[in-house]
């Protein structure tokens, strides 16, 4: 099977990135990291990407003076990199429309609840405070919303009485570590088609019956 070439934005620790590294270091990824790009200096995530080998560029957004300006120094990265799936990974930036256009449905990101409820920022937080039994995290499509595009995989984990952000946090970030690597599989391995917001899988395994999650 093909590798496809991948370009990971993020702004921080970057412990997705360590998981898709990770997955793709262990073959059980048809797919590589080419190129970390990241818009903070000291972002963990460049050094996780330099001790893996791949090459890792900040860009200064203030170096620009547009955003628009800033998204064309990072799609000439990927480009002159050829990625064929550009993915966020802790990316504290919205994409231009020109960006998005240029990727369509060709840009991943993951998101630390189960979409469309609780988008934007400290959702793990928000989670708690409003009394929802199950959480989660999401892998969707990038369009020109914010957390809005076409969701690929979900995982749920329940919410118990005594979490809080953090212990909540933990316990979603695992499950990211694992779907990430696992929605750019499904893309890798051309399984994927939207179909509007839509997101077909093929050959994807279903449970049947009691396979419902209940909590408490
Ligand atoms: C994750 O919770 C991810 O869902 C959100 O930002 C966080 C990034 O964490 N978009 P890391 O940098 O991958 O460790």
């Amino acid at each position: 099977m093909k590798t496809i070439a991948l370009g990971v934005l993020a702004s921080g620790r970057g412990s997705n990135l360590q998981a898709i590294l990770d997955a793709s270091q262990a073959g059980s990824l048809p797919a590589t990291v080419r190129i970390v790009v990241s818009d903070v200096a000291d972002a963990h995530a460049l050094e996780r990407a330099r001790r893996h080998g791949v090459e890792a560029r900040h860009v200064d957004p203030k170096a620009f003076p547009t955003r628009e300006a800033f998204d064309r120094a990072v799609m000439a990265i990927l480009g002159e990199t050829r990625v064929d799936l550009v993915c966020l990974a802790g990316f504290m930036r919205l994409l231009t429309p020109a960006f998005v256009a240029a990727y369509r449905h060709r840009i991943m990101n993951i998101h630390p609840a189960l979409l469309p409820a609780f988008p934007g920022l400290h959702v793990q937080g928000k989670a708690v405070d409003h009394g929802v039994k199950f959480a989660g995290c999401t892998v969707h499509f990038v369009d020109e919303g914010v957390d809005t595009g076409p969701i690929i995989i979900q995982a749920a984990v329940p919410v118990y009485d005594d979490d809080t952000a953090e212990t909540l946090s933990a316990r979603i970030l695992r499950q990211e570590h694992r779907i990430y690597p696992r929605a750019i599989q499904l893309f890798a391995e051309g399984r994927l088609e939207v179909q509007g917001r839509r997101v077909i899988c093929r050959g994807a395994a279903r449970a049947e019956g009691t396979a419902a999650l209940m909590n408490p």
